[in-house]
């Protein structure tokens, strides 16, 4: 499965079968764990076989069952680091759903208190993501209309429109999808492409512009345009 497979493959999963990662899966996941974190400052920590986090027991977490594995995504405060997490957890969901896993990005409906994470100094833990073998596979979301995330003047190329296609296949908080891509054409010829990634303020929004950066780039070809 390739990534671009894997976006069109996920769904948010929030109940699992109850059985433990393979040790093969642990391995490729905890190696893409340690690359991210070189690559972003963050602070990401695979955490298997742990109940706790999503109520063994009599507690439940709104739709969630069964969930004993997750990635619990702590870093720096600010902004910065809201974005830094959507785009580097997103990577590492869609790696899950070529590893034939299912996933389910967390902001509220889990025990902050039960669940297991360590801080350095200065860190704080952004978001969580649930991670196991779905009972189901999950559903397609609703989607607003491309032309309310996406603006561009002049010809709107393919690979454009592919990114924003990406884009509103992502995973946003309440499935919000309150981003917008806005293509800058140069203005002098041999220039690259630009494009610009904005969100409002807002609950999560930070944290799913990462997302949808990251699904657009595979969506539209990296070697397409650069970030304005
Ligand atoms: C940043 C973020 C936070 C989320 N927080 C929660 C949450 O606390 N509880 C929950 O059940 N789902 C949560 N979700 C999952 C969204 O509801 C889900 O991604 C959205 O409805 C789109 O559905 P899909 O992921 O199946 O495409 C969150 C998603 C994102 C991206």
């Amino acid at each position: 499965m390739t990534e671009l497979e894997a976006i069109v493959a996920r769904h948010s999963v929030r109940q699992y079968e109850d059985r433990p990662l393979a040790d093969d899966v642990v391995a490729t996941l905890q190696a893409a764990v340690d690359e991210a974190n070189e690559a972003s400052g963050l602070h990401i920590q695979l955490v298997t076989n742990e109940p706790g986090a999503f109520g063994k027991g009599l507690a439940h977490y709104g739709k969630f069952r069964g969930v004993s594995n997750y990635f619990a995504i702590c870093g720096p405060k600010g902004a910065e680091a809201e974005e830094l997490a959507g785009y580097y957890g997103e990577k590492l969901v869609l790696l899950a759903q070529t590893l034939g896993l299912n996933t389910c990005w967390v902001a509220l409906t889990f025990s902050k208190r039960a669940a297991h994470f360590e801080l350095a100094v200065g860190e704080r833990l952004i978001i969580m993501i649930a991670l196991g073998y779905g009972a189901t596979q999950g559903a397609a979301h609703r989607s607003v209309d491309a032309s309310k995330v996406a603006r561009a003047d002049g010809e709107v190329p393919e690979w454009f429109a592919n990114g924003v296609a990406a884009a509103l296949l992502a995973p946003t908080a309440m499935n919000q999808q309150r981003f917008r891509f806005t293509l800058v054409h140069p203005g002098v010829e041999g220039e690259p492409m630009r494009v610009q990634a904005t969100a409002p303020r807002g609950i999560q929004t930070k944290v799913d512009l990462g997302i949808v950066r990251y699904h657009f780039e595979v969506g539209a070809g990296k070697e397409n345009f650069i970030w304005a």
